[in-house]
């Protein structure tokens, strides 16, 4: 593949969107080829999926079901927009990708990581990031962070399924440390986006997409 995957993962309220889009911005400005998108969502019928998974409506949602429509969207996301644009050379920058199934439903709805890992091997035919920017915050923060009217299904959670989704998120860093770098979502927008850049710059010239 001779583009570049890198995918933003947190709690709710971490800032990770906000770095996204920083990122995307950043790299474009260095002269490259930018896809920025989102999980779930990023195409017409994963958006589709996201509406009904966010749905306040849908209590009902059985947590499996819930992981079969995460997969749904990631599956179409993959095969319609994100492999296309790594095969044609692009830095593909995502706001949450398959370690959110891992975190969420994994953790979250006591699934298991073990059962959602081999999923996510499917729905992504094995692509993983090259990148995952973890925004970490306390959840009481990302919390604090939300404006508490107007929260869909999954951030009406209660307290104890998003502290499950922290420590999903933080073991997935412990296993695998290279890949799944850990960064303080309580710093400065400014100053996290620095070191974020920094981190993908390594990256880009590693993969010969920038010269050093
Ligand atoms: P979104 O509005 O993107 O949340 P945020 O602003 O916090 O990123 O909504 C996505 C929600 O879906 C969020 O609560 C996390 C959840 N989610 C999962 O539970 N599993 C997944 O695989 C993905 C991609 C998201």
């Amino acid at each position: 593949m001779r583009g570049v995957l890198v995918s933003f993962e947190g709690v709710e309220g971490s800032g990770k969107s906000t770095q996204a889009e920083r990122l995307a911005r950043h790299v474009e400005s260095l002269g490259l080829e930018v896809v920025l998108s989102r999980e779930p969502g990023g195409t017409p019928i994963g958006e589709q999926v996201r509406a009904i998974l966010l749905d306040p409506a849908n209590h009902a949602m059985d947590g499996w079901t819930e992981l079969f429509l995460y997969l749904a969207s990631r599956n179409q996301h993959v095969m319609e927009l994100v492999l296309p644009a790594l095969e044609s050379g692009k830095v593909v920058v995502l706001d949450r990708y398959a370690e959110s199934s891992v975190a969420y439903q994994g953790g979250g709805r006591k699934i298991g990581a073990q059962p959602v890992r081999r999923l996510n091997k499917l729905a992504t035919r094995a692509l993983r990031p090259d990148l995952t920017v973890l925004v970490d915050v306390p959840v009481a923060v990302g919390r604090q962070r939300k404006d508490a009217g107007s929260l869909d299904r999954l951030e009406s959670e209660e307290l104890q399924f998003h502290e499950r989704v922290r420590e999903g998120y933080l073991r997935l860093a412990r296993r695998a440390p290279k890949r799944v770098r850990v960064v303080d979502g309580r710093r400065a927008p400014d100053e996290l986006a620095l070191e974020i850049n920094e981190l993908v710059r390594e990256l880009l010239v590693r993969k010969g997409l920038l010269k050093s």
